[in-house]
C-alpha cells in the first residue's frame, strides 16, 4: 500500500480519539521520531510541543530505554502478576519509593490512568465498606477536572467536557465544587474553598474520598491553582474522615517543577495515581499507590483487593519504567524544566495582549495561551504542520509542554508558530 492508500484504510477503519467516526479529522502518517522530533512520510520533521500527551518527557528514541526494553525482552516479555513476581516490577517499586512520600507504601501495577483512577476509587470504595461504613461511597472533586474515560474515572471528570448528559443514566453522580479561582502565586483567601468546604460538610456521610488534579487542572482547562487549596482540602478531609486521592497521572515526574506537585503543598493522600511519564512514554503502564491504613483496612477479616488486570506489572514497561526514571533523576531535569518554564514566560506572556487572547499562564514546563473562542483544530494543526512544529490545541485552548531534553532555539520556534498563528487570525 502506497501511503495515500494507508491513509484512506486509516479514515475508513481506525478510529482516532475525539473525533467523528465516519467523519474523521485528518491524522498525519509519522515514520520515526528521535529526540524532540517527529518525521513524517513527506519528510518533514516536527519539533514536538506535546511529548504525547504529558509522557514523552526524555523524547523519542532514547538509547537508554531502547536498551532496557530490549534487555528485557530477551528474558521474558510477560508473565501473569497472579502468583508469580519479577525483579522489573521490584526494582520499579524500590525506585518509586525513593522519589514518593514514605507512607505511600503499597504499589498496584496495571495498564492506564483511566484505570489506575478505577482502581483508586475502588479501593476508597472498599476501605469503607470494609470498616462497616457502606454508604461512604461517593466522590467529591473540583470542575474543570480530567480523571480518563472509563466509567469511574468518567464519573468524577467535570460534567460539561467529560459529556456527563450522554452517559447520565450508567454514571455514578458525585459531587462537584467550583473549580479553584486562586491562582498559583495567589494570596490565600479561605473564601477561595468556601463551596468545597460547604458540599464537603453536607455530604460527609456519602463521601469515601476527594481526588484532585494537584496544582494543574490538564484536559479539563489546563488551570493552576494555589497550594494553599490543597492544604485546605487535606485539613477537612482529615477532620470529616474523608480519604484523599491524588492524581498525578499528568503532573508526575518533574512536568510541575517538582517531582510531583504534591510537594508543592507538602500534602500527602491516602491514594496517589501515577502513568504517562512514568515509562517515558514508552509503554502503557500506571501505578495506584496507597498506605498501610488503607491496605490494612481493606484487608481486615480476610478482605481482599478485588482487582487484578492481566497485563499488570508488564516486565516490557516496567524496565522501561526504571530506565526512564534513572535517565530523570540522573539528568539536571530541576534545571531543565526551569529554563524551560521561563523561556515560556519571556515568550509567550507578550501573547497576552492580543485581542483574541483571554489568558496566558506559564507553570514548569507547561504554558497555556486560552483564546476568547474555540479553534478550528483541522486548520490550525495544518498551520502547525506548516510551521514545522507539533501542537495540538482543543477548545480554546493551544498549549505547550514540550520534552524536557528541548533546546533553546526549538523551543522558540515552537513559541513563535503559535504568537505567528494567532496574529494572523485565520485560527
Ligand atoms: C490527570 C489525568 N488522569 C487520568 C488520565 C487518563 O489516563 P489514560 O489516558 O492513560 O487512561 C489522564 C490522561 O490524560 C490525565 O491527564
Amino acid at each position: 500500500m502506497n501511503d495515500k492508500n494507508l491513509l484512506k484504510f486509516d479514515k475508513n477503519h481506525i478510529l482516532h480519539p475525539y473525533t467523528s467516526m465516519i467523519q474523521p479529522l485528518p491524522v498525519s502518517l509519522a515514520v520515526s521520531a528521535n529526540g524532540v522530533y517527529i518525521t513524517l512520510n513527506n519528510g518533514k520533521h516536527l519539533i514536538d510541543g506535546m511529548s504525547s500527551w504529558w509522557a514523552a518527557i526524555h523524547g523519542y528514541n532514547h538509547p537508554a530505554l531502547n536498551k532496557a526494553i530490549k534487555e528485557q525482552l530477551n528474558s521474558f516479555s510477560h508473565i501473569m502478576f497472579g502468583g508469580l513476581t519479577h525483579k522489573p516490577a521490584i526494582d520499579l517499586i524500590k525506585l518509586l519509593s525513593q522519589l514518593l512520600p514514605s507512607e505511600l507504601n503499597k504499589f498496584f501495577l496495571c495498564d492506564s490512568g483511566s484505570v489506575s483512577v478505577e482502581i483508586a476509587m475502588k479501593m476508597a470504595i472498599q476501605y469503607y465498606y470494609n470498616m462497616g461504613q457502606s454508604k461512604k461511597s461517593k466522590f467529591l472533586t473540583i470542575r474543570n477536572g480530567y480523571h480518563g474515560d472509563t466509567f469511574a474515572a468518567m464519573s468524577v471528570c467535570d460534567p460539561i467536557t467529560g459529556m456527563h448528559s450522554i452517559f447520565k443514566n450508567i454514571l455514578v453522580s458525585q459531587f462537584f465544587a467550583k473549580s479553584p479561582d486562586c491562582g498559583f502565586n495567589e494570596k490565600w483567601n479561605e473564601d477561595y474553598i468556601l463551596d468545597f468546604k460547604e458540599i464537603l460538610l453536607k455530604n460527609k456521610s456519602d463521601i469515601a474520598g476527594v481526588i484532585l488534579e494537584p496544582i494543574v487542572q490538564g484536559a479539563g482547562g489546563m488551570r493552576f491553582y494555589s497550594p494553599y487549596y490543597l492544604k485546605r482540602v487535606r485539613e477537612l478531609c482529615d477532620q470529616n474522615d474523608i480519604l484523599l486521592i491524588f492524581d498525578e497521572i499528568a503532573t508526575g515526574f518533574g512536568r510541575t517543577g517538582k517531582m510531583f506537585a504534591l510537594e508543592y503543598p507538602q500534602v500527602v493522600p491516602e491514594i496517589m495515581c501515577i502513568g504517562k511519564a512514568l515509562t517515558g512514554g514508552y509503554m502503557s503502564l500506571a501505578a495506584t499507590i496507597t498506605c498501610s491504613k488503607i491496605a490494612e483496612g481493606i484487608s481486615k477479616n480476610d478482605g481482599v483487593f478485588m482487582h487484578g488486570p492481566t497485563f499488570m506489572g508488564n516486565p516490557l514497561a516496567c524496565s522501561a519504567a526504571i530506565a526512564s526514571i534513572k535517565t530523570l533523576i540522573g539528568s539536571p531535569w530541576e534545571n531543565r524544566v526551569a529554563n524551560i518554564e521561563n523561556q515560556l514566560k519571556i515568550e509567550l506572556m507578550p501573547i497576552n495582549k492580543m485581542e483574541i487572547v483571554s489568558d496566558v499562564r506559564v507553570l514548569g514546563a507547561i504554558g497555556v495561551v486560552e483564546l476568547k473562542k474555540n479553534v478550528n483544530i483541522e486548520k490550525i494543526q495544518k498551520k502547525f504542520i506548516e510551521k514545522g512544529v507539533w501542537i495540538r490545541p482543543f477548545g480554546k485552548l493551544i498549549y505547550l509542554m514540550p520534552p524536557y531534553i528541548i533546546e533553546s532555539n526549538e523551543l522558540s520556534i515552537l513559541t513563535s508558530s503559535i504568537k505567528e498563528i494567532i496574529k494572523s487570525g485565520d485560527i
